[in-house]
């Protein structure tokens, strides 16, 4: 990596777009890739524009701000805002041609309205809450929104979603949550409503697609890690690793103290490495806490050794004599994986990805033009 970064978190493009095909080959409808939260981390624009240009139709967000910025970088595609419209936040839908989820009663007001400056219905996604308890309506309550929407002619809804629970860890909980969601659907059809795109499947829920489905909607796969305990058993590699040059290696005597409250005290003759990344750059605190983990340094496992600061994290090299100023040292990647640092940190992949800080440089390698 060009020498003046003191660290970076290297993208690979051409991983992400086999990442993508081999989810859409072994997926029975099309892809809408989730790239909210900078794309887990990875940068949005460009995640957007790789996968768009193998063929994604939509793209999903959680914020207007984040499908805003899609529309300045370039995107065309369709994208689903999965939070919705908040009052006030009608411009950014109207300006971007963003499409809302509707789900809670302030997102109807939202929607409604913008559909009333737009001059002709909106469309819109509706959610429906079978058993995740975050957002969406009651599946008793669906169709009375629906119609009362549908009636509005301020909005028409083109969707039908909702969002799965415990998919990566309890297939019949999951089953409970498809079969509500497929009564609400057949009631909404009863009715003369139906939507034509029906999605439910993140990554773990992949497993567990139904005829009724139309689209889903991964992310974690994509970026190449598994759901656990149960994902679908497909072959992806992790698209980014997150590393820091080593400042400074220095041999310390027994008995010498490293970092923040002297919690980790040397009981050897020790050699330690000082690395340019901190809990800023999305290091957990938690692993100088808890006295757990390890980078990777010259593919030899390197345990943090005390406190994790805010720009620096101190490991212990002893047993890793290529250890240098100015090498690299592996936050995650493939070895250790960001499932490996979640574990360590008491918290899982998607928390270790999407904590990575704003002053890391995203670095792009893979060939986007030869990939897409
Ligand atoms: C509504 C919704 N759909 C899809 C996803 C993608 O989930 P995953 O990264 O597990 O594939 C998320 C992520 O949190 C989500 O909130």
């Amino acid at each position: 990596m060009a020498e003046h970064l003191r660290a970076w978190a290297r993208v690979d493009l051409a991983r992400l777009a086999a990442n993508y095909r081999a989810l859409a080959a072994s997926t029975a409808v099309p892809l809408m890739p989730v790239v909210k939260a900078d794309a887990y981390g990875h940068g949005a624009a460009r995640v957007g524009r790789v996968l768009t240009g193998l063929g994604a139709p939509m793209l999903a967000v959680a914020y207007a701000e984040e499908g805003a910025a899609l529309r300045r970088a370039g995107i065309r595609a369709p994208i689903l805002v999965l939070t919705g419209c908040g009052d006030g936040q009608q411009r950014d839908f109207l300006d971007h041609g963003l499409t809302p989820v509707v789900s809670t009663p302030a997102t109807v007001r939202g929607a409604l309205a913008a559909g009333r400056i737009l001059g002709r219905p909106l469309p819109v996604h509706l959610k429906v809450d079978t058993g995740m308890g975050r957002l969406g309506f009651a599946p008793d309550d669906v169709v009375a929104e629906a119609e009362g929407l549908a009636a509005s002619g301020r909005v028409e809804i083109v969707g039908l979603t909702t969002h799965l629970s415990s998919a990566d860890e309890d297939a019949a909980v999951t089953a409970r949550q498809l079969d509500v969601f497929d009564e609400a659907l057949a009631r909404l059809a009863a009715r003369g409503i139906r939507p034509r795109h029906v999605h439910v499947a993140h990554s773990a829920g992949l497993s567990h697609l139904r005829p009724t489905h139309t689209l889903a909607r991964p992310g974690l796969l994509l970026y190449g890690l598994k759901p656990r305990p149960l994902s679908p058993a497909v072959e992806v590699s992790p698209v980014m690793t997150v590393a820091g040059r080593i400042a400074l290696v220095k041999d310390v005597a027994p008995g010498t103290a490293i970092s923040y409250g002297g919690r980790w005290v040397a009981r050897r003759p020790s050699r330690i490495a000082t690395v340019f990344l901190g809990y800023a750059d999305g290091v957990p605190r938690t692993l100088g806490m808890l006295e757990q983990g390890a980078f990777s340094v010259a593919a030899r496992r390197a345990p943090v050794a005390g406190t994790v600061c805010m720009d620096l994290v101190m490991l212990d090299v002893t047993e890793v004599p290529e250890a240098a100023e100015g090498g690299e040292a592996v936050l995650f990647g493939d070895d250790p994986t960001a499932w490996d640092v979640g574990g360590w940190a008491g918290t899982n992949a998607w928390e270790v990805l999407t904590r990575v800080g704003p002053r890391v440089p995203r670095v792009y390698v893979g060939d986007t033009e030869a990939t897409a």
